[in-house]
């Protein structure tokens, strides 16, 4: 399968700390891939390094991000513009704030395409039919404050896609909205991965969303891949302790493995505080000397899968 998206040993530094360390992970056309881990992984940042908009703090230290094969480091600022809302598009986790509250919702659907609503609003009509809103025809000519959390939602993923990108960037898209328009928002990503092919990159800290849409789920824990692999089998069988950690906290699944790890407490350790080995030695119950003085590297386990632990074979 064709990689619309392949990020290659990725690592940013925030005042000399590596706060993304070594990240790889690649997505096809018509795949969800989801980041998931606790707040303070490095999760958002990947996401801006791929859109080019780190924050001024933040340098990359080393790696490579190909969108459908061309670096995008190679390409001039003003070429990196032209690809961003037409080859890859972002959405976030307040829509609100995202949207120009003076602005109609045509209007800022059709700025994507930077054209004047007049020329394109048959087309606006028609993806905001297509991300669900219903008539259309009224909410186009309406305001933001005059729209719900989930519509809202509904208006950026338009603005996102009316300009048919190969990539969607979706950080933390329903974290705002109640369970019952979070379930609709996955859906329509789902759909819009299977109907048009999108290439889909999921962040969430939620491993009950991984489970409701992701194909392949890369699980970060301080900056690096704790593991990797198809949704299905790494949460029939977690092979890194990190993991089993965090479907151990989803309420609603009762099928997965609950064990000694069930709660391991402790918090995501932050870059001051980086050792020399495994950085979830500290919170994790299988720790070794071993995990302290030398950091796992990320290695295949077969069927598609890679964990970075030395002690995986302890979890079968
Ligand atoms: N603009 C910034 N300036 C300084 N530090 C930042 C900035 N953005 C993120 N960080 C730090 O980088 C690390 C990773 O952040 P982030 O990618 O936002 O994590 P996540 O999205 O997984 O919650 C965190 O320790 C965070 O505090
Ligand atoms: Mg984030």
């Amino acid at each position: 399968m064709s990689q619309v998206l392949a990020i290659e040993n990725l690592s940013l530094s925030i005042a000399g700390a590596r706060v993304v360390d070594g990240v790889s992970l690649s997505v096809a056309a018509g795949e969800v891939m989801a980041i998931v881990g606790e707040s303070g992984c490095g999760k958002s940042l990947t996401a801006a390094a791929v859109m080019r908009l780190l924050p001024p703090a933040v340098r990359q230290e080393a790696g490579s991000i190909r969108l459908a094969g061309v670096d995008i480091a190679r390409l001039r600022e003003s070429e990196v513009r032209g690809l961003r809302g037409r080859r890859m598009s972002m959405i976030f986790q307040e829509p609100q704030a995202a949207l120009d509250p003076l602005s109609t919702v045509g209007t800022h659907i059709a700025q994507s395409l930077r054209q004047p609503l007049h020329r394109v609003r048959a087309e606006v009509l028609r993806m905001l039919d297509e991300v669900g809103i219903s008539d259309p025809a009224r909410r186009i000519d309406q305001h933001p404050f005059e729209l719900s959390g989930g519509m809202c939602q509904r208006v950026m993923i338009a603005s996102a896609l009316i300009g048919r990108p190969e990539l969607l960037l979706a950080d933390e898209p329903t974290t705002a909205l109640d369970v019952t328009i979070q379930a609709q928002i996955l859906d329509l990503l789902r759909k819009l991965a299977r109907e048009r092919g999108t290439a889909i990159v999921l962040i969430t800290h939620d491993m009950g969303v991984v489970a409701d849409i992701a194909d392949r789920v890369a699980v970060m824990y301080a900056g690096r891949i704790a593991e990797t692999g198809p949704v299905d089998a790494l949460f029939a069988a977690p092979r890194h302790p990190y993991t089993a950690l965090l479907l151990a906290s989803i309420p609603r699944l009762t099928d997965v493995p609950k064990s000694v790890l069930a709660v391991i407490p402790g918090r995501v350790p932050g870059a001051a505080e980086f050792g020399p080995g495994c950085r979830f030695a500290g919170r994790c119950p299988l720790t070794e000397p071993r995990c302290e003085a030398e950091p796992p590297p990320l290695a295949p386990i077969g069927d598609g899968r890679a964990t970075a632990c030395w002690r995986w074979e302890q979890m079968v």
